[in-house]
């Protein structure tokens, strides 16, 4: 990949902006262990154990690695029950990168995302969002609210090369606040570098112009901030205006233009566990306050130890570090063009946060009802020992009115790099796997659902495959697969 610095022109190879302190070993598996432990987990990758995985690109939540200065700031917890020290460095990390007044900190980003809905939703309400994510919208529902989808149309689309598909349709929300009424929404939910669309990212012009038309109708919007330093690395080099701009100037901006935000630190900040909910108003922050105390912990701390509070801290600083979303975005970029040369289909452009592929293209004699995103998910598994996961019909459940699944434009399936833990060279051994896979398409077979939980049901629902012993089995083997 060229990751020169871009400005310079110079088209040197690039190295990752770290040298390596600690190793963790990796165990590879044999195809026969693969078939036991996919079967075993109902054909489900959530429910293997990682010790039976290779690469894992299960997700990039809380799977980063954490570099000296944060182990050092481990060390440096401050465990008192009430007013840690590292709460503050948190609260001025938080002040200085993301801008907002009140910081009210959480175990991870759903716990922030269930305060937000609790204390803004009411029955009967409509919250709009740039595409859903799943336990954002699973939050506004429990709170009697309904999600609906004002992203523009290019972000259904897998083969639109729009650069910013994250972008929220005026028209679709205009038309919504008008069908509606402006006082049965409470907020709109906007979520940079948007996960579910591949990772991709809004324009700050759009950000500005929603967040003006939201205004302008006493309607407040609140930033899911996740991935927002992946978005501002996108404006950057995609917005014409912001080339000269520093990642933390186009984060600020961001966030100035909105009312508060749900983080989960796990992603951008570069933490194993964490999260929080900024907020501007003083009243909602009060409410906030009085229910985190319910729900994760005192306010200085919310769910979290001081040490990993620190860590967040320092984290936060290390996220906006040019070099280091350059060659976090890189490595992505990386990966997705050796998979386009190789003819595989993927949701382009390339995203922030990983690799979505094309599960209905690379399989197009899989229905729909057998869910082939997640049926690849377990054939690459077997085929390889790479963990990745559906996005797509599974994820998305039901129709709450009809009961009836529902089959999104986007069946995906996920290959989500964790930030600074994997090299270039597993990086190519994943796309050899995939293209092997996507050569012989047979090899994957159709699923259906044998157990369905009650909740964001993608994490545990089990299934087996529609055609027995044929699944799974290496083609030109003849020994039955010992799943099914
Ligand atoms: N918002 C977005 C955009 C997310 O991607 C996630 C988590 C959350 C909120 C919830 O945060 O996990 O800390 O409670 N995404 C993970 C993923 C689970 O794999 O994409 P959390």
């Amino acid at each position: 990949m060229d990751l020169s610095h871009g400005h310079t022109g110079s088209r040197r190879s690039w190295a990752e902006p770290y040298k390596i302190k600690m190793v963790e070993h990796l165990r590879m598996t044999t195809h026969e262990e693969r078939v036991r432990a996919m079967a075993e987990a109902g054909f489900n990758t959530f429910l293997l154990p990682s010790s039976e995985v290779y690469i894992d690109l299960l997700t990039d939540s809380g799977t980063s690695a954490m570099s000296d200065r944060q182990w050092a700031g481990i060390m440096l917890g401050d465990e008192a029950y009430a007013g840690s020290r590292n709460y503050f460095h948190l609260e001025d990390a938080v002040h200085s990168h993301y801008g907002y007044k009140h910081l009210i900190p959480t175990h991870q980003g759903r716990g922030a995302e269930h305060l937000l809905s609790q204390i803004c939703i009411k029955s009967g309400d409509v919250v709009p969002g740039n595409m859903y994510f799943t336990t954002t919208k699973h939050h506004q529902e429990l709170a009697g609210g309904t999600f609906r989808d004002v992203i523009i149309d290019e972000a259904h689309d897998p083969q639109s090369t729009f650069p910013f598909k994250g972008n929220v349709c005026l028209q679709k929300l205009s038309r919504l606040i008008e069908e509606v009424g402006a006082e049965r929404i409470p907020y709109l939910s906007l979520e940079t570098n948007v996960n579910m669309a591949g990772g991709q990212p809004c324009s700050l012009e759009n950000i500005r112009e929603t967040c003006a038309l939201c205004h302008e109708h006493g309607i407040a919007v609140f930033l899911d901030a996740t991935r927002a330093v992946e978005n501002a690395y996108f404006i950057k080099h995609r917005e014409s205006g912001y080339e000269d701009k520093t990642i933390s100037e186009i984060l600020l901006e961001v966030c100035s233009y909105t009312d508060g935000c749900t983080m989960s630190a796990k992603k951008d900040s570069l933490v194993n566990i964490g999260g929080f909910l900024a907020l501007n108003d003083d009243h909602l922050a009060e409410e906030a306050r009085n229910l985190v105390v319910v729900y994760e912990g005192l306010h200085t701390y919310g769910g979290m130890a001081g040490r990993d509070m620190e860590a967040m801290a320092i984290g936060i600083g290390e996220s906006v570090q040019y070099d280091h979303i350059h060659a976090r975005i890189g490595q992505v970029e990386y990966l997705g063009n050796r998979l386009i040369e190789a003819g595989v289909p993927i949701v382009q452009p390339i995203g922030g946060h990983g690799i979505f592929l094309d599960a209905a293209r690379f399989l197009p004699d899989i229905p729909r009802e057998q869910f082939p995103a997640q049926a690849l998910s377990a054939a690459l598994y077997v085929e390889s020992g790479v963990r990745a996961m559906e996005r797509g019909a599974v994820s998305v459940g039901r129709d709450h009115e009809t009961g009836e699944n529902i089959y999104p434009k986007l069946e995906l399936v996920r290959l989500t790099i964790p930030r600074r833990v994997y090299t270039q060279a597993h990086m190519d051994v994943v796309v050899e796997s995939i293209v092997e896979l996507h050569r012989e398409p047979e090899r994957v077979v159709g699923l259906e659902m044998t157990y369905e939980p009650k909740h964001l049901r993608f994490f545990q629902a089990r299934f087996a495959p529609v055609v027995g012993a044929e699944v799974l089995r290496r083609s030109g083997q003849s020994e039955p697969a010992a799943c099914g």
